[in-house]
């Protein structure tokens, strides 16, 4: 992370606090949010895109009231997709005129909620969605602005996209299946909802802009058609061609995503020139990242509880080194064979190096943090070891696996540390108990 260094005793210091008084004071496993990191991201997003440009933060990356509140600080709207988050945003105070909601299964109580607090805009996915906020909006004597999602046939991999073959998922409606005319036909017989704009998400941890420009042709050819078939005027206040998220971020020492500040440049121009190819003016670019805003600046600590030795073909060996976290708290390595850094952050080593494998404590043996990684060969019990970049996907899809306690969240700045998320506890675990 970059504001990381250490100290002459070889501690590591996160925005200025030593790890070892993180640990001492919030325990292990820990979350340390580097707040200006984040903050610092959400305003190198918007001076990136620049004025004619909707950032949207992706919260499904992580969210906390405080996370929230920085986000409405540094200006940016807001996305969420489902009645948790969008109650954990309101209910830290963010405004709902910049928040907008996503889903391919929002329950009717979603969309009540959405309509009467007021919500910028809905992300329609389905017909009978469209039918069902329709009844919603009415019931409410409100008319809701609108997204329809579209299918561009993109699929974003992690280093490519591959143009063929994904029209088969779940999300949106297909242009080239003809869908996306019908649902836009929908909208605009609705009286109560008013589209304002299409939306497209290709996919995550993207380092490349091709996907994004066949996505922003498919969805220009689109609105040319719709022009064309639903006249002038109907279609005139559609103004937002949503791009979704999926800007890369750099997880190992030579991951190379690009610069922002390039990759939203191209994106521009690539928008503008789409736009007069189809004949349309240069449509307002709404983005909604997650990872590239929460992903860096946060590292998990980990305390090491032991270490094995363990005997590998042809002599070798590998050592397991043992943490007290692991899947519960971070699935991303067992779910998509996601790879991390790491370094031993308590203290300087001069031991050599070892071949080791970083393991949680859950009952399975894919609970891997770190598949291969060298340690220092003395690295043991009571050290602590910070894995780097866990600040997008990790603590939002943590779980209570083997019923541990989900760990604290903190954010540092300035040599100070305070607890956003404080840490649960067997008693959290208890209170869901039905008393017989
Ligand atoms: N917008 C929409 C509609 C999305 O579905 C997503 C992510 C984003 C924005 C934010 O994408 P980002 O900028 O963070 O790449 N759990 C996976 C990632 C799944 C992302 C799902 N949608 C992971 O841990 O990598």
């Amino acid at each position: 992370p970059r504001n990381a260094s250490r100290d002459a005793a070889g501690t590591v210091q996160l925005a200025g606090v030593p790890v070892t008084e993180l640990a001492e004071e919030f325990g292990t496993p820990l979350f340390v949010v580097d707040e200006n990191d984040f903050r610092s991201r959400c305003r190198d997003m918007l001076r990136a895109f620049g004025d004619n440009a909707r950032v949207h933060y992706a919260s499904k990356a992580f969210l906390c009231g405080e996370v929230a509140r920085w986000v409405r600080d540094e200006g940016l709207y807001l996305d969420v997709c489902s009645g948790g988050e969008l109650a954990v945003a309101l209910h830290a105070g963010f405004p709902a005129a910049r928040i907008a909601l996503h889903g391919n299964n929002k329950s009717v109580a979603e969309l009540e909620q959405a309509v009467t607090a007021g919500l910028g805009h809905v992300v329609v996915d389905s017909l009978i969605e469209i039918e069902r906020l329709e009844a919603v909006a009415g019931r409410h004597g409100v008319v809701q602005d609108v997204l329809v999602r579209v299918t561009v046939g993109v699929e974003a991999h992690t280093h490519e996209y591959i143009s063929t073959a994904h029209e088969d998922q779940k999300f949106g409606f297909s242009i080239a299946g003809g869908d996306a005319l019908e649902a836009l036909a929908m909208v605009f017989e609705a009286k109560n909802l008013r589209l304002v704009g299409l939306h497209s998400h290709i996919g995550s941890q993207i380092f490349d802009i091709d996907g994004f420009e066949i996505s922003a042709r498919r969805m220009l050819g689109l609105l040319r058609d719709a022009i064309d078939k639903f006249g002038v005027e109907r279609t005139a206040q559609i103004h937002t061609l949503d791009l979704g998220g999926g800007l890369g971020i750099s997880y190992l020492p030579n991951d190379d995503p690009p610069p922002l500040a390039d990759f939203a440049a191209n994106l521009r121009r690539v928008v503008a020139e789409e736009a007069a190819r189809a004949g349309l003016p240069t449509p307002v670019i709404a983005v909604e990242p997650g990872r590239a805003i929460a992903g860096p600046g946060t590292v998990t600590l980990y305390e090491v509880g032991t270490t094995k030795d363990v005997s590998l073909d042809a002599g070798a060996r590998r050592r397991y080194v043992s943490v007290d976290g692991g899947m519960s708290d971070n699935i991303r390595p067992a779910l998509y064979q996601a790879e991390y850094d790491c370094r031993l952050v308590s203290r300087s080593s001069e031991a050599d190096p070892v071949v080791a494998r970083v393991v949680g404590k859950h009952c399975e043996s894919g609970d891997i943090v770190i598949r291969d990684t060298w340690m220092p060969a003395d690295v043991g019990p009571g050290d602590l070891i910070a894995v780097a970049a866990t600040g997008a996907y990790c603590y939002s899809m943590s779980s209570r696996y083997n019923l541990l306690t989900r760990p604290a969240v903190v954010a540092v700045r300035d040599g100070s540390a305070r607890p956003i998320l404080r840490r649960e506890t067997v008693a959290d675990l208890l209170s869901l108990e039905v008393q017989a």
